[in-house]
């Protein structure tokens, strides 16, 4: 049989999916079932499109249908803290579900992921909301381009909802410096405003550096369509003064932005990596096996280049 897997799916099989709005694009299920294969798992990794409207009844239609888990995309990421039963920490403190794992209590009544739990799968499943996003985020710098956040300065584009995301992450593991620069200077001011308030030891600032950083991270949408003006000011900060540089835009593979920071003599890194570990996060919280890194990734850049 070709594929991941080593039999077609059966009345044992087990599900997982994403459910987006549109998600005909996602990788997700190319890499993830990659991963399920690797580990020898009768389970699949669907895709469906889900209409905001009717995520909750979506949500129901997987607990109901015994899913192992959920993950969400766009749109649904914050509509779905109102829909699970229980949140972990993280979808707590980021303020944003990417993951559900239903579970079941065993018999000594402890709430346990419905994995260990074949046949006889207890009628109460609860859905625990988690976020794996914003982990993938500082792992993806320290692995794909050997950047700890804790002290090092970092110049961030973009306070959208993917640079907010970014910045309150790096001020949560101790970044040196935050540099925060956007289109619109009151978006990056209210994100500003929020780290003074949660992280009141991180310093913050507006606007672009004078002195060099360590990493110029794009989070802005800009080098998704051609013809977007440069994300970053070249006048104002030219690339010669980072050490590196990240762009979360993952399609094309090198964006103007990282093409002008390698040109620059910069370390680059594209944000497929964020992609890849907030979906192995997300396989080991289902699973509570170690996820198949490698073969993740070989699916994953497959999927999306090839
Ligand atoms: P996401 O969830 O991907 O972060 P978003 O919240 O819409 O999406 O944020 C898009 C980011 O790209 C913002 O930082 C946006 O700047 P504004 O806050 O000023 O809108 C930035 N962006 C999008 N188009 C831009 C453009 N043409 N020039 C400069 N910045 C742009």
């Amino acid at each position: 049989m070709s594929g991941p897997f080593a039999a077609p799916p059966d009345a044992a099989t087990r599900c997982c999916a994403v459910y987006g709005h549109p998600v005909r694009h996602s990788a997700s299920p190319a890499f993830q079932n990659a991963g399920l294969g690797a580990l020898g798992l009768n389970w699949r990794y669907l895709a469906f499109e889900v209409r905001p409207e009717q995520l909750r009844a979506a949500i129901e239609g997987a607990r109901a249908m015994r899913f192992i888990g959920l993950n969400l995309t766009v749109p649904h990421k914050l509509l779905a803290l109102e829909m699970v039963d229980i949140l972990d920490d993280s979808a707590r403190l980021w303020g944003a579900v990417n993951t559900i794992r239903f579970e079941a209590r065993d018999a000594s009544g402890q709430w346990q992921p419905l994995r260990q739990f074949e046949t006889d799968i207890p009628a109460e499943v609860r859905a625990q909301g988690f976020n794996t996003d914003a982990d993938a985020i500082t792992r993806s710098l320290s692995e794909d381009l050997g950047i700890s956040a804790a002290g090092a300065r970092v110049l961030l584009l973009g306070a959208g909802g993917a640079g907010r995301a970014a910045a309150l992450k790096l001020a949560a593991d101790g970044v040196g410096e935050l540099f925060l620069v956007n289109r619109t200077p009151r978006k990056a001011e209210a994100v500003a405003a929020e780290i003074a308030q949660r992280f009141p030891g991180a310093r913050c600032h507006v606007g672009y550096p004078e002195r060099p950083v360590d990493l110029v991270l794009n989070a802005t949408s800009l080098g998704l369509n051609a013809g977007d003006p440069p994300p970053l000011d070249e006048r104002l900060f030219p690339f010669q003064r980072a050490g590196a540089a990240y762009d979360m835009v993952y399609r094309p593979a090198e964006t103007p932005f990282l093409r002008a920071a390698r040109q620059a003599g910069l370390r680059t890194a594209n944000g497929v990596g964020m992609l890849l570990y907030q979906g192995a996060a997300a396989l080991e919280l289902w699973t509570g096996r170690t996820a198949p890194v490698d073969v993740m990734r070989q699916a994953l850049l497959k999927s999306v280049y090839v």
